[in-house]
C-alpha cells in the first residue's frame, strides 16, 4: 500500500459527474477529486467548510462563486472558492469537461495574503511559460496562500532529488514520466495523484521519449511569495 501515492476511489457526487476520488491522509483532511462532467451538468449551489481550489483539464466549464460566474477553459484560469462561499457549476460547453477540485480543511496561520495574487480573486490566469535548468518549463496559478505550477517536461528531463518546507501535490495532466516520493517510486500520468508532505524528498524523471505534464500545487506558494516584509 503506497503512502504518498493514494488510490482513487469512483463516486458519483451529482448526476452526470463521475469522479475519482484522492484522500491525502493530511491534518487538513486534503481531498483531490478529479471529475467526468457531461455535457449538461450540473453542481447545484452549496456550501462548505472546507477551501476549494479548481480548474479544468480537458473542455471548459462554468463556476460560479458567491453568485457571479467565471469560464474555466482547460489550463487558462484556476478559481478559488475560500471555505464558508457559497458555489456551484455546470458544464453548458456541448463536450465532456474534465475538472479537478482539490478540497482543504481550514488550517490556521496557512490562510494570509503571501502573493501578489490580488486579495478576493477568485479567478486566478495562468502566468507565461518559462524555461528552467534542467528540461522543465513552468508557469503558475497563483493564490494567496497556494500556488498551482503547471510544469512541463521534456524527453531527458529532470527535477532533482529534493525537500523543503509545505506540502507539494501533485496530478498527473499528459504523457507519463517517473516520480519518486520518498522511497516510492512510480509512473506519473493522468489519473495518478502524488502526495509530497513537508520535508520528504521527492523528485521527477521523463525517461519517455515525448513530453509530460503535470500540475503541481504548493502550499504554502515557494515561487511567487512576496518579500517577507511585504506579507500581510
Ligand atoms: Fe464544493
Ligand atoms: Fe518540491
Amino acid at each position: 500500500m503506497s503512502v504518498y501515492f493514494p488510490e482513487g476511489r469512483n463516486i458519483q457526487p451529482f448526476p452526470g459527474v463521475s469522479t475519482s476520488l484522492y484522500a491525502l491522509d493530511d491534518p487538513a483532511g486534503t481531498v483531490v477529486m478529479i471529475n467526468e462532467v457531461a455535457p449538461g451538468a450540473v453542481v447545484p449551489q452549496h456550501v462548505h467548510d472546507e477551501h476549494q481550489i479548481g480548474l479544468c483539464l480537458r473542455g471548459g466549464f462554468i463556476m460560479e462563486v458567491d453568485g457571479r460566474d467565471y469560464p474555466i477553459p482547460a489550463l487558462e484560469t484556476a478559481y478559488f472558492a475560500p471555505g464558508g462561499t457559497p458555489h456551484a457549476a455546470r458544464n453548458e460547453s456541448g463536450a465532456t469537461a474534465v475538472t479537478v477540485d482539490i478540497k482543504r480543511k481550514p488550517v490556521p496561520g496557512e490562510e494570509g495574503q503571501l502573493t501578489r495574487s490580488p486579495p478576493g480573486a477568485v479567478a486566478l490566469p495562468l502566468t507565461e511559460m518559462r524555461a528552467v535548468k534542467g528540461g522543465l518549463g513552468i508557469s503558475f496559478f497563483v493564490g494567496p496562500w497556494f500556488e498551482i505550477m503547471l510544469s512541463s517536461l521534456q524527453p531527458g528531463a529532470r527535477m532533482p532529488l529534493h525537500s523543503h518546507r509545505g506540502i507539494q501535490i501533485g496530478i498527473g495532466v499528459s504523457g507519463t514520466y517517473t516520480m519518486q516520493v520518498g522511497e516510492e517510486i512510480r509512473p506519473f500520468g493522468p489519473e495518478v495523484v502524488y502526495h509530497a508532505p513537508e520535508y520528504v524528498p521527492h523528485s521527477g524523471w521523463n525517461d519517455e521519449s515525448r513530453d509530460a505534464t503535470s500540475l503541481n500545487v504548493f502550499i504554502p506558494p515557494r515561487w511567487n511569495l512576496r518579500p517577507k516584509r511585504e506579507r500581510a
